[in-house]
């Protein structure tokens, strides 16, 4: 839980208070994941929680000297098995419409952007770009 505290508050200009990611590790509804190093050190982590059939992905960071090595792309492939064992028929996620590292890493992933939803962001005000991942049909 430190860790990841850390982790977020080096990731993002807005992050979450240990409070909030509390709630969102102890949710009942939420998957969360955690890429680790064999000495115990949390690299980066994401999680989705759902309601009815479609999950929401709250968070997804990877601590900066660990980017480019396919952790984000791993943890979004372990979100997506969550989401099938699930019986989810989507995951959601909102980003910072400046945001094109991970717009880059969604879309590599199968997101699609679905829409953009008006200064969604405070600390700066900026617009969110929604995208989407659909289950494919077995
Ligand atoms: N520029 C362009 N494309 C990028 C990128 C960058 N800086 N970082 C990732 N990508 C894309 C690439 O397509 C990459 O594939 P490639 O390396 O084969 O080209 C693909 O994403 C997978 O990259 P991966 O190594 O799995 O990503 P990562 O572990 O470096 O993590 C983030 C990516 C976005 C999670 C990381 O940069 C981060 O933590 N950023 C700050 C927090 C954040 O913005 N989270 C998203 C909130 S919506």
């Amino acid at each position: 839980m430190e860790q990841v505290a850390v982790i977020e508050r080096r990731c993002f200009p807005d992050p979450w208070s240990e409070n909030l990611l509390r709630e969102m590790l102890t949710h009942p509804r939420a998957v969360n994941l955690a890429a680790i190093d064999d000495r115990g050190h949390v690299l980066g982590y994401a999680g989705f929680q759902w309601v009815l059939d479609e999950g929401d992905i709250q968070n997804i960071a990877v601590d900066t000297p660990f980017r480019r090595q396919g952790i984000a792309g791993a943890l979004l492939t372990a979100l997506a098995t969550a989401a099938r064992e699930k019986h989810l028929r989507l995951l959601t996620l909102e980003v910072r419409a400046s945001n094109a590292p991970a717009q880059a890493l969604y879309l590599k992933y199968g997101y699609t952007p679905v829409g953009r939803r008006k200064n969604y962001y405070i600390r700066p005000r900026e617009d969110a770009i929604l995208m989407t991942w659909k289950m494919k049909e077995e």
